[in-house]
């Protein structure tokens, strides 16, 4: 290096550091940059560095006035420096702001929730009102055989009660079951009275479709057995129910005929000026209590088979039963 290196050189070069960098720091478009910066400037190779690294060269009057004002013009620059971070720390927390910006007023997006279809919900309050009677839920298969489907229930093969309930054959003797009856045996078979059970499910029969008959529908069975049951105990708790259920609709009992109820009975409400329907029911034939080893003469019982749809439809004025299985959205979203 020459030893020609004269103070005034290296004041020229400081200030020609001083004003490059302000307009550098000045311009830095981000964190990254700016660092970069702080480097080529004040870092150990940088331009600051290298006038220091000329000081020995001039003379020892003239080295404290070049160290004073490089120290200060350090000083000066890492304040530039730290005062342009903070201005673009705020403008990187601005944009982030900007981006993450709720509109609180743009209009929601629906979530489309899906529900219950009512004839679950109408299921689930006819077992609420009857668990809410000391009943008990149990369930039972839907493909049966005709044992359990007819036979136990007093219906012997070629009874006419069997073309009453049109029923689907499967091999091996199997069927689909025709009403939920079956699991009024199947109950007893493993439990002694008293009984006070209710069995909700599918059942199946060949019927041509219209607005009140479908191949599948649901009932609900109903079964009490203790001893001292009589037909008062089973229309005080058919009405009890029904005025739960409907309120105050007219209801009737009519005399029927059931295989495995003696007397049966069939119950009617007024709906719309007609008597619809809603469900049959008796007390239980004693052959049937005697096929299941149960005393007839000590125990009595009653039953009864409620048909779900028609509940349904009365309750949510409902015109046509094929709108319960055709999964159309604009109906169901109704309920
Ligand atoms: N199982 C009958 C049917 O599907 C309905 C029924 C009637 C059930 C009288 C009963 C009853 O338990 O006692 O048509």
């Amino acid at each position: 290096m020459s030893s020609t290196v004269s103070l005034n050189k290296l004041l020229d070069e400081l200030s020609l550091i001083e004003k490059d960098a302000e307009k550098d720091i000045q311009e830095a478009l981000n964190q990254e940059l700016l660092e970069q910066l702080r480097i080529s400037f004040l870092g150990k190779k940088g331009r600051l560095s290298a006038v220091l690294g000329l000081m020995g060269k001039i003379s020892d009057q003239e080295r404290p006035v070049i160290g004073q004002k490089a120290n200060s013009l350090k000083h000066y620059l890492l304040d530039l420096i730290s005062k342009r971070q903070e201005i673009l720390k705020k403008q990187a927390l601005n944009q982030l702001l900007d981006r993450e910006t709720i509109d609180v007023t743009a209009p929601a997006i629906g979530i489309p929730q899906g529900h219950r279809h009512p004839l679950i919900t109408t299921t689930e309050k006819i077992i609420d009102l009857f668990t809410g009677l000391g009943y008990k839920v149990v369930e039972g298969p839907e493909v049966e055989n005709d044992f359990y489907n007819f036979e136990a229930l007093n219906i012997p093969e070629n009874h006419p009660a069997r073309d009453m309930q049109d029923t689907f054959y499967l091999e091996d003797n199997l069927l689909l079951r025709t009403h939920t009856s079956p699991v009024q045996i199947r109950f007893l078979e493993n439990n002694p009275p008293p009984v006070r059970i209710i069995s909700p499910g599918r059942v199946y029969r060949r019927d041509a479709v219209d607005a009140t008959h479908s191949p599948v529908f649901h009932q609900i069975e109903v079964l009490a057995i203790d001893e001292g049951l009589d037909f008062s105990h089973l229309r005080g708790t058919v009405m009890a129910f029904l005025q739960a259920f409907f309120g105050d609709l007219p209801v009737r009992f009519r005399a029927s005929y059931f295989p495995f109820t003696e007397p049966s009975a069939e119950v009617d409400v007024k709906w719309q000026g007609k008597w619809l329907e809603v469900m049959g029911c008796g007390m239980v034939d004693p052959a049937v209590l005697e096929g299941m080893g149960i005393d007839s003469d000590r125990c009595t019982g009653f039953a009864a088979g409620l048909g779900v749809e028609r509940f349904c439809m009365v309750r949510h004025e409902i015109d046509d039963i094929r709108r319960l299985f055709t999964s159309d959205l604009r109906f169901l979203e109704q309920f």
